[in-house]
């Protein structure tokens, strides 16, 4: 009572209003600052969840481009999943969503083409309906983790799908709109084993393959940023083990149901990724 007494007497003194009386009007900080465009129809959770995984993509891709810019095919990593190729493929494709105009595109919540109701369906490209313009369902918030839980929950890249990590599944989805892919970042490979094959393979696709660029961003991250110098590969010490008890780490939702209902615009691959173009 004393202190109070005190505060008030000191405020009676001061030329400032005592007490807040009234709630201050607006936040004082801003919301979370999407590098992307976001549509209203997000809600406020939606949106500074959204923002913040594509903020954490752009992370992801300004890494890889900085590994690549520093190592060049010096890297393991690199030749890992590019090969002998030229790297400038790959450092513009991972440039332009850092620094790409991002006005051309959109992100919305509000499933105007009724996937999100579809078993499964973590969000979808709006293809015709609207070819700059991506859906975020419901399932994305629940389901896709941050990059800050890169190597740990059992997540390995050999043995995860790249879609663990918001940041992974939105470098894909962005890969997606022509404005972004400009239709040279395609589908050439599937899965790990798929990739690996593109780049030990002849073809030049492995630079500008979906999900190579995918691959490669999260092991780099994984090497150099997770676990530094050791990251996360996985892979080779199960299946000489022959544990088929591995798990899967739980992210993967549209396994059993991706099978059942495919649109004709879209393709699953390996592990049940179902992707629509
Ligand atoms: C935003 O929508 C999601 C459902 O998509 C809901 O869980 C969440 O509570 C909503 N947030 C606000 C602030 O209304
Ligand atoms: C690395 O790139 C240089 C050119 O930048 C090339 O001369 C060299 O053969 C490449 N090495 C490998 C192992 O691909
Ligand atoms: C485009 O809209 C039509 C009609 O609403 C819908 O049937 C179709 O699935 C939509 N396409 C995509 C890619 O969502
Ligand atoms: C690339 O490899 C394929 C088989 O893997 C072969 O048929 C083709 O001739 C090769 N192309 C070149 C240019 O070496
Ligand atoms: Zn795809």
């Amino acid at each position: 009572m004393q202190f109070l007494a005190l505060a008030l007497a000191l405020c009676a003194s001061s030329p400032v209003t005592a007490l807040p009386a009234k709630q201050t009007p607006l936040p004082l900080e801003d919301p979370v600052k999407s590098p992307f465009p976001i549509h209203h129809s997000c809600n406020a959770t939606e949106q500074r969840q959204l923002a913040t995984a594509l903020q954490e993509t752009v992370t992801l891709v300004s890494h890889a481009k900085d590994h690549i810019l520093r190592w060049g095919n010096e890297s393991a990593i690199y030749r890992k999943y590019f090969g002998d190729r030229p790297s400038l493929t790959a450092i513009g494709a991972y440039d332009i969503i850092i620094n790409g105009n991002p006005e051309t595109i959109l992100f919305r919540c509000d499933n105007p083409d009724g996937n999100c109701g579809l078993d499964g369906w973590a969000g979808h490209w709006r293809g015709e309906n609207a070819t700059d313009e991506t859906v975020i369902c419901e399932l994305s918030y629940t389901s896709r983790r941050p990059l800050s839980t890169m190597c740990s929950q059992g997540y390995t890249v050999s043995q995860s799908e790249t879609n663990t990590f918001w940041a992974g599944d939105l470098l894909h989805r962005l890969y997606h709109m022509p404005a972004i892919g400009q239709g040279l970042v395609e589908h050439y490979a599937d899965g790990y084993e798929g990739v690996l094959e593109l780049a030990a393979g002849n073809g030049t696709e492995a630079v500008h393959d979906s999900e190579t660029l995918q691959y490669f961003a999260l092991e780099a991250y994984a090497y150099d940023v997770a676990v530094p110098g050791v990251g996360c590969v996985g892979g080779e010490d199960e299946e000489e083990e022959g544990d088929e008890t591995t798990e899967e780490p739980v992210q993967d939702d549209q396994d059993e149901t991706a099978e059942e209902e495919i649109p004709e615009n879209c393709h699953t691959h390996e592990g049940g990724e179902l992707h629509c173009i």
